[in-house]
């Protein structure tokens, strides 16, 4: 058989784990999951024209109750986390953060307190910089101080945004600062930050300091509700694989950003795209869709128990790609137990479904199936294609835009 790699390009086939040092809160020692509200519900602050679609309490508490309610939280979706937007304009007579008190009439503590009440942790946003991305109050100033705040009401997450940050010391600098901010509060507040992304345009990264002050960190563009900005966030990915993929571990991940499954933008080849490829980045994974109103297709796939071990697999490796060839792309994850999670994405946008076909001997730099292997197909269904030996090949039909997402298990 003429295999159809040849003309493909063979990238690094085995990434170095780095020994790098995580934050040293114990938190996050797999990748957070949750709920945020940004992508879907973005700086929505007319509560009289859209009730129901503003960054708002009753928005918050209608989250917790379908997270609880509707298998969410006990598929994994433990946080429910604010972005921008949810304060007032200015900052209480003794300086302190407060929340608009039109949209959140309880306060953030008594959210906090409804949120817990459910099993679930309330996430809340702040910026290094003297205001946030929506002009609201920034941190710049007052670190220790929204650490405490944060801290009183019961938070149990920061993501920590770095617009109007000044300089890139300031930046690095508030970025460091608020991190030590939370610890001194004492409570356990994973702490998620966007430092490499503000970062990068003018300095490379210095991954090993981030991850010492930070549980995840974005790299790069907000993710949009589209194809196009999945797969740049995967090719970006695949670009910078060599520097990013080391770092990621128990306690510290790199994070592409939301799930948009269940949205508007993402056809079903796609969404299945999205699911298996975050959990081959062990990817923080944090939905931004309307749990409202949300087909059963995309709650199946978002609860697929099967992917979402994948993505939480204890080892806490990230994935990375192996090979390209033309439309095609190769990606494996090293799995606790032996196992790898093994990736075959189509990102062919025209025509019908195609085969690629590749020998095992590709994966897990020729161990993933030596002598032999059991593979199981997790999506875009679950199906056991049986036992398989070293010199074998596999043939994978992937939809247009698609994914299949495989299990290899050594034998
Ligand atoms: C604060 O940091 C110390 C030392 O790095 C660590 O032992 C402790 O658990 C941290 N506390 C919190 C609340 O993160
Ligand atoms: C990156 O940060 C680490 C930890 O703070 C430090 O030891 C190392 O020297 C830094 N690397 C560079 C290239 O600055
Ligand atoms: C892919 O390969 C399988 C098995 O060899 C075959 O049954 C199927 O028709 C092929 N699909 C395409 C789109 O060529």
């Amino acid at each position: 058989m003429a295999p159809r790699w040849v003309a493909g390009v063979m990238a690094a086939a085995v990434m170095a784990v780095a020994a790098v040092i995580a934050l040293d809160n114990g938190l996050a020692r797999t990748p957070p999951m949750g709920w945020l509200h940004w992508e879907r519900f973005l700086c929505g602050t007319d509560c009289a024209d859209h009730p129901s679609r503003c960054v708002s309490e009753q928005l918050f508490v209608e989250m917790a109750d379908r997270m609880a309610a509707e298998g969410w939280r006990d598929a994994g979706y433990e946080f429910l986390c604010i972005d921008d937007c949810w304060m007032a304009p200015t900052r209480d007579g003794q300086g302190r953060l407060r929340a608009d008190p039109e949209r959140f009439p309880g306060g953030i503590r008594r959210l906090a307190d409804y949120v817990h009440s459910k099993g679930l942790k309330l996430g809340i946003y702040s910026d290094v910089g003297s205001k946030t991305c929506a002009g609201f109050p920034g941190s710049y100033g007052h670190y220790e101080l929204d650490a405490q705040t944060f801290a009183s009401w019961g938070v149990d997450l920061l993501k920590f945004d770095g617009c109007n940050s000044g300089s890139l010391e300031q930046l690095a600098e508030g970025y460091r600062r608020m991190s030590l901010a939370l610890n001194k509060t004492g409570r356990s507040i994973v702490y998620a930050c966007e430092w490499p992304f503000y970062l990068r345009p003018m300095h490379q990264p210095n991954y090993t300091e981030i991850k010492q002050y930070c549980n995840h960190w974005r790299n790069f563009n907000d993710v949009y509700d589209s194809w196009n900005s999945i797969k740049s966030i995967l090719e970006w990915t695949a670009l910078h694989q060599d520097s990013i993929v080391k770092i990621a571990g128990p306690g510290g991940w790199n994070d592409p950003d939301m799930l948009v499954i269940g949205n508007f933008g993402l056809s079903w080849d796609q969404s299945v795209t999205q699911m298996a490829m975050w959990a081959i980045m062990a990817a923080p994974l944090f939905m931004s869709n309307d749990l409202r109103h949300i087909s059963p297709e995309a709650k199946c796939l978002l609860q697929n128990k099967e992917v979402i071990a994948i993505n939480q697999d204890p080892l806490g490796r990230q994935g990375y790609q192996i090979l390209k060839d033309k439309t095609f792309e190769l990606w494996e994850r090293p799995l606790s137990g032996r196992a790898y999670a093994v990736a075959v994405l189509n990102q062919q946008e025209i025509g019908g479904p195609q085969n690629f076909t590749f020998s095992l001997t590709f994966l897990g730099n020729g161990l993933a199936c030596n002598p032999a292997c059991s593979v199981r197909q997790v999506l875009p269904a679950s199906r056991d294609w049986g036992v398989y030996s070293w010199t074998s090949f596999l043939s994978v039909e992937v939809n247009p835009t698609g994914t299949v997402l495989l299990k290899v298990l050594a034998l």
